[in-house]
């Protein structure tokens, strides 16, 4: 499988990476080929090194996504490496503190530009390849796409406008022969959380609202990822997979209808 992972420096991005790189390992009998992105040089050549140490083949691309020239660039690299493409799994992302009313028009580009122009400039790029391998994208979105996530400034929105976008993609790209979905994270310990999940305090806190009573782990978010660019999945096509230990369905004891967790 030769894959395209963003946000690889770390989080969820570096344990898709290496899940990406087991399963396909397994399923083929040889090496895996990923191309890590992310703006994060050192944290990206760390991911690198524990995939090489399973004999996956990693190259690495230093990259500010941002900057909207790059996505061909990353594509012309995984064409060069691998002479196609088989997934991409476009997973950077950013939160920035802040009111809607606070929020400069910088951090909202900033959100939008990231979150999701991000996926659309690099899955039009990888387009030709994937429609030649009849291969798959993942987008990670996150449960905030549905659910109004003060005080995250354009977040939700962006993320929202992200799953959409995939949506359509899935639509206009089905015909090619490309599958492609979100997978929506709920409370997960990464780098990007750490602040909250790495206290004990907060993290029971957390923990508690949702029926598991669990913080997710990036792994959790790899297997989802994983599953849908499998052949497992190769009749799924335009979904979001929530993987948030049941948070999200937790609107009606939040509402005050008492207790259903009660036994
Ligand atoms: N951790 C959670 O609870 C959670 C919940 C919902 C959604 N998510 C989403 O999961 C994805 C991965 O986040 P994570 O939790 O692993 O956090 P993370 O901060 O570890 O990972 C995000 C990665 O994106 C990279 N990145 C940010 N801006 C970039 C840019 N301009 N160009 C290139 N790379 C850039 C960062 O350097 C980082 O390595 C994000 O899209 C995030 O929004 C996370």
């Amino acid at each position: 499988m030769r894959v395209i992972v963003t946000g690889a420096a770390g989080g969820i991005g570096r344990a898709a990476a290496i899940r990406l790189g087991r399963d396909s390992a397994s399923r083929e009998g040889k090496p895996a080929h990923l191309l890590l992105v992310d703006v994060a040089k050192e944290g990206l050549e760390e991911t690198a090194a524990l995939l090489r140490a399973e004999h996956a083949e990693a190259k690495t691309q230093v990259a500010d996504l941002t900057d909207p020239s790059l996505a061909e660039a990353v594509m012309n690299a995984a064409r060069q490496a691998f002479g196609g493409l088989d997934a991409l799994v476009s997973n950077a992302g950013i939160i920035q503190r802040s009111s809607l009313l606070n929020l400069s028009l910088a951090d909202y580009e900033r959100a939008f530009a990231v979150n999701t122009r991000a996926t659309w400039l690099l899955a039009k790029a990888a387009h030709p390849l994937l429609a030649a391998s009849r291969g798959g994208i993942v987008a990670t979105a996150s449960i905030s796409a549905h659910h109004p996530t003060p005080p995250l400034g354009a977040y939700s929105a962006s993320k929202a406008a992200l799953i959409m976008l995939v949506r359509q993609m899935a639509l206009e790209w089905g015909p090619d022969g490309i599958r492609c979905n979100t997978v929506s994270p709920g409370s997960t310990h990464t780098p990007m959380t750490d602040v909250r999940y790495a206290d004990p305090v907060q993290r029971a806190v957390a923990a508690q609202r949702n029926p598991l009573h669990l913080i997710g782990t990036p792994e959790n978010q790899a297997a989802a990822i994983s599953f849908l660019l499998g052949p497992d999945a190769m009749y799924i096509t335009g979904v979001d997979l929530t993987v948030d230990g049941g948070l999200s369905t937790m609107l009606m004891p939040a509402s005050g209808f008492g207790d259903p967790w009660t036994r």
